[in-house]
């Protein structure tokens, strides 16, 4: 990577990854899906890599949406072996680069294995303590869900007392959330050209700048990433103010 074209002091914090296009990738190769999907981790790590070079404090990864129930049993049934699979195989490594893994997603979801929900509490139990950069992995989650959820949470805590709903503002609102240190998003990245959020982290994209880098997940890498912040940086981020500059 040229890090020469980065500057360093407009690094976004944290970056959102929408991997996008595994299936169609696989699709244009007379692959199955799946085969798509293990591709894309490679880009995914390629990434993580490229993330720590360039010194992103929070990257979260939508590795499956609430939606995602809707598709193929056969591909849903792959993609939970899957992602605990990876979990398995990639948790010391992201370990030693000094990663804390996250999940932000409704776990107590019945549907997921049980071995799934014991690697995930495992690896963030592993990772506790380290603090180079938080990866988080979006997983069965959907805003709305996450949304609902925070209402839900916040209305038992006022019936039970705790709390007082005049004094109810935004940040106590967020601080129900599955992740609640979590930043507000700086940049959000679709892969695959399409140009929608799919119920990933509405309220948390709220200001964020967005990437749709027309290229299938498998193909993305550290060099992507690096053209998306680039990208990025030369954004006006105005938060709603004005700028008052010749043009
Ligand atoms: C993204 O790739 C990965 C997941 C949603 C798990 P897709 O599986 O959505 O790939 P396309 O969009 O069908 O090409
Ligand atoms: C969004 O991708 C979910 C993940 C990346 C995990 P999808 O491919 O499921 O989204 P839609 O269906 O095209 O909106
Ligand atoms: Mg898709």
């Amino acid at each position: 990577m040229d890090l020469s074209r980065l500057d360093r002091s407009t690094v976004p914090r944290h970056v959102g990854l929408i991997l996008d296009g595994n299936g169609r990738w696989a699709n244009a190769r007379g692959l199955p899906r799946i085969a798509g999907h293990q591709a894309g981790e490679l880009a995914l790590f390629d990434v993580v890599h490229g993330a720590l070079e360039i010194g992103i404090e929070w990257l979260s990864a939508y590795t499956f949406s609430t939606e995602n129930w809707n598709r193929d049993p056969d591909e849903v049934q792959f993609l939970m072996f899957f992602n605990r699979d990876l979990l398995l195989r990639r948790r010391d490594e992201l370990h030693d680069l000094g990663v804390r893994i996250r999940f932000a997603g409704d776990l107590t979801d019945p549907r997921i294995p049980d071995e799934n929900k014991a690697y995930m509490q495992e690896s963030e139990a592993l990772t506790a303590a380290n603090a180079r950069m938080h990866m988080v992995f979006v997983f069965n989650y959907g805003s709305r869900w996450e949304l609902t959820e925070a209402a839900r949470r916040v209305a038992a805590a006022a019936v039970a007392g705790d709390l007082d709903p005049d004094a109810l503002d935004q940040a106590t609102f967020a601080s129900f959330f599955s992740v609640p240190e979590m930043p507000d998003l700086d940049l959000v990245i679709r892969s695959s050209g399409e140009h929608r959020l799919s119920n990933y982290l509405l309220w948390q994209a709220a200001y964020a700048e967005f990437s749709f880098p027309g290229i299938l997940w498998p193909d993305f890498g550290r060099e992507a990433l690096l053209d998306s912040i680039v990208e990025y940086q030369r954004r006006d981020r105005r938060f709603g103010g004005a700028i008052d500059r010749p043009t």
